[in-house]
This record gives C-alpha cells, sequence and structure tokens, in this order.
C-alpha cells in the first residue's frame, strides 16, 4: 500500500481553483466557494488564516478564519475571528486533516493575538477543540441557528467572562448567511 504525506500551509495565489473545487465536492454545492472567493476579494481576507492541506499536489483540504466583531448593548465592541467554511475531500476524511487544519489555523489565530474565535456548526465536532456554547456566555449569532451550534472558544484564560452581544460577519457572509455550517 502506498501512503501518501499531506503539509498544511497558507493559501498561495495559484490555489483558488482547487480550493473551489474542495468546497463544492465537500459541500455538494458552490455557496461555500463562492463565500471564500467573495472573502477573498475583501479587506476580510488574511491569507495566513486561509490554510489548504495538499497532498501530492492536489489541493485536499481547506479552511478559514476571518475577522468579526462581538458588540455589546452598550456598544463595546470586542474583535473576534470566525471559522468558516472547513472542508476536507470526500475521500480523505478520516484521517486527521479536518483536525490538523482547524488546530493550525487556532495556532495561528492564537499568534495573531486573536482572543476568541467562533464556530457554527456541529456541537459534536466542534467539541473536541474544546469549543463551547456561545449562549452560555451571552454571545449571540446574527441569524436564527440551530440550538447549542454556535460556539466560541477563548484563546486566553477568562477572556469569555466580560465579553457579551452578538457577532457582527464580515460582509460576504450576509449573502450566503444560510450556508454557514
Ligand atoms: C467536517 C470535516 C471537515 C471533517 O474532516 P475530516 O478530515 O474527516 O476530520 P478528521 O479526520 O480530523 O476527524 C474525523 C472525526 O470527526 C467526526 N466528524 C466528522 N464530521 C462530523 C460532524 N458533522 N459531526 C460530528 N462529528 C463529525 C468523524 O466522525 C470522526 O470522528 P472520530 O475521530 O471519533 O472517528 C469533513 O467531514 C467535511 O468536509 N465535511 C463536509 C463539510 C462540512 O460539513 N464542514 C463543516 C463541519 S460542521
Amino acid at each position: 500500500m502506498i501512503t501518501m504525506e499531506w503539509t498544511i500551509r497558507s493559501e498561495e495565489p495559484d490555489d483558488a481553483e482547487g480550493i473551489a473545487a474542495v468546497l463544492t465536492d465537500a459541500f455538494s454545492r458552490k455557496d461555500e466557494a463562492e463565500l471564500v472567493s467573495l472573502i477573498r476579494n475583501s479587506d476580510a481576507y488574511d491569507p495566513e488564516l486561509s490554510l489548504v492541506c495538499v497532498e501530492d499536489g492536489t489541493i485536499v483540504g481547506y479552511v478559514l478564519f476571518s475577522p468579526v466583531v462581538i458588540r455589546a448593548a452598550d456598544c463595546d465592541e470586542t474583535k473576534a475571528l470566525a471559522l468558516a467554511p472547513v472542508a476536507v475531500l470526500t475521500q480523505f476524511r478520516n484521517q486527521g486533516i479536518g483536525t490538523a487544519l482547524i488546530e493550525e489555523g487556532i495556532h495561528r489565530s492564537h499568534q495573531k493575538r486573536a482572543k476568541i474565535i467562533v464556530v457554527l456548526g456541529e456541537p459534536g465536532y466542534y467539541r473536541r477543540f474544546r469549543f463551547e456554547s456561545a449562549k452560555t456566555h451571552g454571545i449571540e449569532p446574527p441569524w436564527e441557528v440551530p440550538e447549542g451550534s454556535f460556539m466560541i472558544l477563548g484563546l486566553e484564560k477568562n477572556v469569555l467572562r466580560d465579553v457579551h452581544g452578538m457577532v457582527h460577519y464580515p460582509e460576504a457572509f450576509s449573502s450566503t448567511a444560510n450556508t454557514l455550517k
């Protein structure tokens, strides 16, 4: 049996097509690929937080972290990052690629001094990265979402203690709000 090795790196200029292929395969629709394309052409894009997993020259996985703001009722604002989307080509799943992409993204977010990451998705998947219910911390998504699916990760001790409010995503997300999971 031949075992290929994969690596994780920042997105590079020629990666757009491969990323779109992974997203379209993983979600069986083009919405997430279009969302990433919109973000790539906006101020929200940071190539160091746009990560690909490459195996034998092919992009097989992808994750993006974008800047968001948590705005309290008194208009106090806290900067954070949103993890979305994450995807792995169907035939490359259950090898730890999704985990490696997310862990590298969390590591880089920490290095960039981000304090909080939010995600909308399956709690059963994200709990393994220590994401917890955002609602418990008084942090709300800007859309109606399934109970428990909006989650938050504090990257510093006690950072979630004094942060409350609604999360505001970059403009690109508003056209694809129903496709975030
Ligand atoms: C979610 C996804 C990125 C995981 O990628 P992956 O490379 O297979 O993930 P890993 O190999 O690191 O982890 C696999 C584990 O996650 C679990 N898992 C995968 N998707 C899950 C989900 N939606 N809910 C709960 N657990 C999930 C698997 O059962 C497996 O569990 P195990 O470690 O106990 O065996 C991939 O399944 C995918 O692209 N899905 C379609 C796109 C999508 O739904 N993305 C958002 C997820 S909310």
